[in-house]
């Protein structure tokens, strides 16, 4: 699937630049489907994501002229596809500015720069698959990509492990894009792997473990509502804002460090909001526990009600769905085949994820459509991370 997008890009990038002189480099990110562990990973605690077998192509080559020209082939709105700026120099770093799209790009160089010059001009063409802003990490995968790209650019620069790829890149999120995002996406976009989840300690140093997800019989069905609330990355901000001001009047490190005994004991010290997010944090953590000891016995029965409590606790206590969302996931609980269904990513719309026997899998989408027309389905196997595609064994 990688390499169908990246021929595509590779046409798109003749078509812009010239075919005279091809891309030359690329590379390849997924985006993810966090299966459970929903704003946790900020405060320290638990997620449970898998790759998915969409995400973000980038093809370019070196081009000598200190400038860098970047095509978007996605649906970016008033904003122009095609973001030209300075390679970064030791006396002057890249800046955020418009077109939006182009900060995860931009930041991401900045963040590997890091006030060196080291990074070269180049022309470059992006191509994605995962819808934009639907919670699937299309910005990860964008991030992640680019990262793999430039490494490739810049083969001298010091070697990075996964962690810190993964770090790098949230930390371009932060400063070029204003959104104060946890690790989730990105560690998941850069260390993915086929067949399999990642259970992520987002506490440093992390310690993510590979959970096998490869029974047949079930599937997890992603469901795009196709609609984005406005207020999606201010309101996150302020959730975790209101994490850390509930850890602190805990007096815990984080809100990972509390149990539900602690918060009880806190609670006319915690502004009402404060408790109700907590409530939600420290009950997802536990949730994620006990549903990867349910995943590894098979037990999807209890795996599914997990994920039904985690879509309530969003709803009610973290108040980050919204009507669309819910509808969705109550249509799919309606179908007996199904064992669990929620909200899934930063919420506010986006995407619902759920657990569905095979067999039952057409119903279920049937069902959904029946009382919400505009879904759109996408049905993935757990992928692998990012990697480095060799154009020479493309073919083209
Ligand atoms: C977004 C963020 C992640 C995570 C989720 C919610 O996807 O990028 O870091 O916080 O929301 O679980």
């Amino acid at each position: 699937m990688a390499e169908d997008l990246c021929k595509e890009a590779l046409k798109r990038f003749a078509a812009q630049f010239g075919g005279d002189k091809p891309a030359n480099i690329a590379a390849f990110a997924p985006g993810r489907v966090n299966l459970i562990g929903e704003h946790t990973d900020y405060n320290d605690g638990f997620v449970f994501p898998m790759a998915i077998e969409y995400g973000t192509v980038i093809v370019g080559l070196r081009n000598d002229t200190g400038k860098c020209a970047v095509l978007t082939c996605a649906d970016v709105g008033d904003e122009p596809n095609l973001a030209e700026f300075d390679a970064p120099k030791d006396d002057k770093p890249l800046e955020p500015g418009e077109p939006k799209w182009a900060n995860y790009v931009k930041g991401v160089i900045d963040q590997f720069d890091n006030g060196k010059g080291i990074v070269p001009g180049f022309n470059a063409v992006v191509m994605s698959n995962v819808p934009l802003g639907s919670g699937l990490s299309s910005s990860a995968s964008l991030e992640v990509a680019t990262l793999f790209f430039i490494e490739q650019l810049c083969p001298d620069a010091e070697e990075r492990t996964e962690s810190e790829r993964a770090l790098l890149c949230q930390q371009a999120e932060h400063k070029f894009a204003g959104v104060k995002c946890g690790i989730m996406d990105q560690f998941i976009s850069v260390m993915g792997k086929a067949g399999q989840g990642l259970l992520l300690d987002c506490r440093p140093p992390y310690s993510p473990r590979l959970i096998k997800l490869d029974n047949p019989n079930v599937v997890f069905l992603i469901c795009n509502t196709k609609v984005r609330h406005e207020l999606a990355s201010g309101e996150y901000n302020k959730r975790r804002e209101t994490c850390k001001a509930a850890a602190e009047k805990m007096a815990k490190p984080s809100l990972r460090d509390a149990s539900i005994h602690d918060l009880e004991m806190k609670k006319s010290v915690l502004a009402p909001d404060e408790y109700c997010r907590a409530r939600h944090v420290i009950t997802e953590g536990n949730r994620v526990i006990v549903s990867i000891q349910s995943i590894q016995v098979g037990d999807y029965k209890k795996f599914g009600q997990l994920m039904k409590q985690s879509h309530t606790s969003l709803k009610d206590d973290y108040q980050v769905s919204c009507a669309e969302l819910d509808k969705v996931v109550e249509l799919a609980l309606q179908i007996q085949g199904v064992y669990g269904s929620r909200m899934t990513g930063g919420g506010f719309g986006g995407c619902s994820v759920t657990l569905v026997e095979k067999s039952f899998l057409q119903r279920t989408m049937d069902k959904i459509l029946s009382g919400y027309p505009n879904a759109e389905f996408f049905v993935s196997s757990p992928g692998d991370g990012a990697k480095v595609i060799d154009l020479t064994t493309l073919g083209v």
